[in-house]
């Protein structure tokens, strides 16, 4: 699923990022371009950042995006 349509990041994207220790959706922003344009997955990423924190595997995805 992509979390930003924008610059066609994937949730997957988003949770290997959060595994490698990214925490805020600026630092999302930095690595992938998330939020950069116009931010509608801004709330999405920071759900699923928040799911991940401290997570170490691919955890199943209970956040409810829409985009
Ligand atoms: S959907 Fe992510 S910047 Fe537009």
């Amino acid at each position: 699923m992509y979390v930003c349509i924008c610059q066609s990041v994937t949730e997957r994207q988003v949770r290997e990022a959060a595994r490698q220790g990214l925490r805020t959706v600026k630092a999302l922003k930095e690595r992938l371009g998330v939020a950069s344009e116009c931010a509608r997955c801004a709330r999405c990423a920071h759900e699923i950042l928040r799911e991940c924190h401290g997570c170490t595997e691919a955890v199943q995805s209970t956040a409810e995006c829409v985009n």
